[in-house]
């Protein structure tokens, strides 16, 4: 579904991805891992066309996305969601979901999808009137989800969803990802929490100074000591 080749992207004249390669099958769940600025969201904004690809291709669905305009690759069906960054503050959960749902074409489409999207997250439902501003951090990353949700993709891109939540909320939102897998969603999932990331995934990748430097069956390299302690500095989560 997503095939990332040779890529080559930076910020300015600062080089930071030195040819990354991957792939995401459809209908499974990636991780992409690795420590901290080595590389992670500088993909995924690549992909979402935040970010000039330099060199290197991106295919999704079979043809090539790379340097596309980014509302142009939401309409394709392929959505990022970046943790807080996606919603406006002052706005409420609902106007922001909305808002998510603006590639739609039918009222009813959206009606639709809100509904979905409230079946994930209950929680949302109940706080469908309040400012996103005075959400609680779990309540903030399930409306990022929600409102990536709303567009109907057929794949989602989540940057480290997990990060700075409490472990039942992470546990919470873990499933609903494989809750949305199972509704047949492709899952590209960046993580820290290495470990829950590889038990969710069926593929890990691992970057390292803007390459991929290590990759297998998620099966595999959650048990892959050297993964986690050459790679990843030994980050465990204890859930
Ligand atoms: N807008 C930017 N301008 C210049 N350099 C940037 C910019 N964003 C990121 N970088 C640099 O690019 C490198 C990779 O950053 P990136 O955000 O992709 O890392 P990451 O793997 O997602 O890390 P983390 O786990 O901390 O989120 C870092 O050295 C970072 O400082
Ligand atoms: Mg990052």
């Amino acid at each position: 579904m997503l095939k990332i080749e040779n890529l080559i992207s930076g910020y300015g004249t600062v080089q930071i991805l030195n040819g990354a390669n991957m792939k995401v099958n459809a209908q499974s769940v990636v991780a992409l891992l690795g420590g901290n600025g080595t590389g992670k969201s500088t993909i995924l904004k690549a992909v979402s066309g935040l970010i000039r690809t330099w060199k290197g291709t991106i295919e999704f669905d079979g043809e090539p996305i790379q340097n596309l305009a980014p509302h142009l690759i939401v309409q394709r069906g392929l959505v990022q969601v970046t943790q807080g960054k996606d919603v406006f503050p002052a706005m409420t959960v609902m106007e922001n979901l909305r808002l998510g749902g603006f590639v739609l074409k039918s009222k009813q489409k959206l009606n639709d999808n809100l509904e979905k999207v409230f079946e994930y997250f209950p929680r949302l439902n109940e706080r469908k009137t309040q400012l996103a501003a005075t959400l609680s951090g779990g309540e903030l990353q399930m409306l990022c989800i929600g409102r990536g949700l709303m567009s109907n993709p057929k794949m989602i891109m989540l940057d480290e969803p997990s990060a700075a939540l409490a472990p039942q909320i992470v546990i919470d939102i873990f499933k609903n990802i494989n809750r949305i897998r199972k509704d047949g969603l492709t899952v590209l999932v960046v993580e820290q929490n290495v470990r829950m990331a590889l038990l969710l995934s069926d593929y890990g990748y691992v970057i390292k100074d803007g390459v991929i430097n290590v990759e297998g069956e998620a099966k595999k390299l959650i048990n892959d000591k050297s993964v986690e302690e050459s790679y990843l500095g030994g980050t465990r989560a204890n859930v």
